[in-house]
């Protein structure tokens, strides 16, 4: 694990900020050669953030590095967070707190069932959640509240840790793909495709990549409600994650009024629902194994499907050198799912696992 991160080497008076090592990095870079003989595109490249841990890895542990080093600061010892029952946030928060003794408390919500879903809701026990379904998000915020306030040992991190601080995790990782560029493993990008959910990765990077001098365009595909994931709010987020870092160091750029020329955000590949396979990210899917990459199609197969009708529709130039973001982890925790029984999960989530699900 690297002590002393990219975005520090560039703004020294960063450090100030706290910071913990969660992942392992740099993660790898490089081209992914039968995807580009099969769109006859010379030079497609994946960045590998689906290896930042071995145990559950994806792009959520980046956000972590800031986030739970402000956990430990403020001296709290345990995490509420919230998402659908099958959260990728929930699962990676939960697997990462532990190894700082902190525990994780999921506030849940139902969303479309899946066998993804299922396999999550074992994991969240078996890392040793406390699972907490809610019937509403009224609910669920009434209950975080309440908690909050009663537990002062009790830390609330949002949606996808998508703070201004969890952004910090992603303006490093732009900053990591700079040195990476630097390095020559990877030329300069024109293009980056990356999943857009609740915000910040897609945030940091556009942030990122600005002040790292980086000439690379962001093409974020919009895998959540429009109104959700906007190019407003994108931008916005990032905006506050630069005043977070001015107030630390103010030599550092004020770029906020320029960054949104790098950023494109894209819904075409969403298919109208959260979570909803599409046709085209199935498509995305089984092009990527050829590579050897896993995808799903919640996040990364739907925006994988994004890059692919980019290069068929000739939204791109023959030339130009496209990174795909790799945002979920690939680690596989099939064993895990096979060690817990839906039974030792609290009563209210049996439902869950009656039926049989895709
Ligand atoms: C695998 C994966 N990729 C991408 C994203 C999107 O990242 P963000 O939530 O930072 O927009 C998420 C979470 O929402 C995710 O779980």
């Amino acid at each position: 694990m690297s002590e002393e991160i990219p975005l520090f080497r560039k703004y020294p008076k960063l450090r100030n900020i706290p910071w913990v090592s969660v992942i392992k990095s740099p993660t790898p870079i490089h081209k992914m050669e039968e995807i580009c003989k099969e769109l006859n595109h010379k030079e497609i490249w994946v960045k590998r953030d689906d290896l930042t841990d071995d145990i559950y890895g994806g792009n959520k542990p980046r956000k972590y590095e800031f986030v739970f080093a402000d956990i430990m600061k403020k001296n709290k010892k345990k995490i509420l967070t919230q998402g659908g029952i099958g959260t990728n946030h929930g699962l990676a928060t939960t697997v990462h707190a532990k190894k700082f003794g902190l525990e994780t408390h999921l506030f849940l919500v139902k969303q479309k069932l899946s066998q993804h879903v299922r396999e999550n809701l074992l994991c969240h026990h078996y890392f040793g959640a406390r699972l907490n379904l809610m019937k509403s998000n009224f609910r669920r915020k009434l209950a975080i509240k309440t908690r909050l306030f009663f537990d002062k040992n009790a830390y609330f991190v949002t949606t996808g840790a998508s703070s201004p601080l969890g952004t910090l995790g992603f303006v490093n990782a732009a900053f990591e793909l700079k040195e990476q560029i630097d390095a020559k493993l990877i030329p300069e990008p024109d293009k980056l495709f990356v999943a857009v959910g609740s915000l910040a990765t897609c945030a940091g990077l556009v942030l990122g990549l600005e002040l790292a001098e980086v000439k690379t365009q962001v093409i974020g595909i919009g895998v959540t409600d429009p109104t959700w994931s906007s190019k407003k709010a994108i931008l916005d987020l990032a905006v506050k994650a630069l005043e977070l870092m001015r107030t630390e160091d103010s030599s550092i750029p004020d770029v906020s009024d320029v960054i949104g020329e790098r950023l494109i955000v894209d819904h075409g590949y969403f298919g109208g629902q959260y979570g909803v396979p599409t046709e085209e990210a199935i498509e995305a899917i089984e092009i990527a194994k050829k590579d050897e990459l896993k995808l799903e199609y919640v996040y990364t197969g739907k925006t994988l499907s994004g890059l692919i009708d980019y290069i068929r529709k000739n939204k791109l130039q023959k030339d130009e050198i496209v990174v795909f973001w790799n945002s979920k982890s690939s680690a596989d925790l099939t064993s895990v799912t096979k060690e817990v029984n839906y039974q030792d999960l609290p009563r209210t989530f049996h439902k869950f696992f009656n039926g049989s699900v895709k």
